[in-house]
């Protein structure tokens, strides 16, 4: 098999292209195949099993267009999926979890902030990522409903966004977080007005760039190929070509997933 096999990532929507956008500023020449779940959206309010399921099903999809690693370019995918695809697949798998350490190292304060979903923070595995890194510092988990959908549908910073923005925001800076953590992929699409609300003092950690790093040494420097992006999701195809376009700024190509062929517009969840 050639050496430049695609990487394979995946998320519940187009959150996981802000870890695409961070691949391919470090990887240009990297392919890479990207899914989006969007039929199944939002995944952080779904049960961790549903979650798992999902992740398996995209994972065997990834693995048949023949990727040499995969991407798990979701939080809350990856606290209900990452350890058992990495007992059933043989192949390098990275995830992507709220970057509590790196807060807890920067704030100066003593507080620091976690926007991320619900799932996210109910999973073991935010439990154990508190335990480990957060003893020394004071925690603030803010669950932030609603923001993935925004980011969806392509408001980045319109009054609705900017409202659920103020209303998660507020509580945490009233609170003394000096730090404030993007926990769901799909946060840095918002970094603007973010940016805007919080104001230049508040540091805000967005782990693109250390997945993007992650991924370049599990590929052992080997990240050459034609720099293409094959797009894929389960939700309304022309809607996912639209938003990330948008998103990526250039014109992007989406093509249904096989699973849900006949999907042109989002049905009711089945989640
Ligand atoms: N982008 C996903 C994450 O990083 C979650 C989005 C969702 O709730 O579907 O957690």
């Amino acid at each position: 098999m050639s050496e430049h096999r695609p990487v394979g990532v995946f998320d519940s929507g187009v959150g996981g292209l802000s870890i695409v956008r961070e691949m391919r500023r470090r990887m240009p020449g990297l392919d890479i195949v990207y899914v989006s779940d969007a039929h199944h959206l939002p995944y952080g309010e779904k049960s961790e099993r549903f979650i798992r399921e999902r992740a398996f099903v995209l994972a065997d999809f990834l693995l048949g267009r023949g990727v040499r690693a995969l991407v798990i370019a979701c939080n809350t995918a990856t606290a209900a999926a990452a350890r058992e695809l990495r007992e059933r697949f043989a192949l390098p798998i990275v995830g992507i979890e709220p970057a509590v350490k790196p807060a807890a190292e920067a704030t100066r304060s003593g507080i620091v902030g976690i926007l991320a979903t619900a799932s996210t923070l109910q999973s073991v595995r935010y439990e154990e990522l508190l335990r480990r890194f957060g003893q020394f510092t004071r925690v603030l988990a803010q669950p932030a409903s609603g923001l993935v959908e925004c980011v969806e549908a392509g408001d980045l910073d319109g009054p609705h966004t900017r409202a659920l923005l103020a209303r998660y925001l507020w509580p945490l800076l009233e609170a003394g977080a000096d730090t404030i953590v993007l926990g769901c992929t799909h946060y840095p699409f918002l970094l603007p007005a973010i940016r805007d609300f919080v104001g230049s003092d508040v540091r805000i950690i967005d782990p693109g760039d250390a997945v993007a790093r992650r991924v370049e040494d599990v590929l052992g420097g080997d990240t050459g190929g034609s720099g293409t992006l094959c797009c894929f999701s389960s939700g309304d195809v022309v809607q996912q070509q639209a938003s990330m376009s948008r998103l990526l700024g250039e014109a992007v190509v989406v093509l249904p997933l096989p699973e849900y062929p006949g999907m042109h517009r989002r049905e009711a969840s089945s989640g």
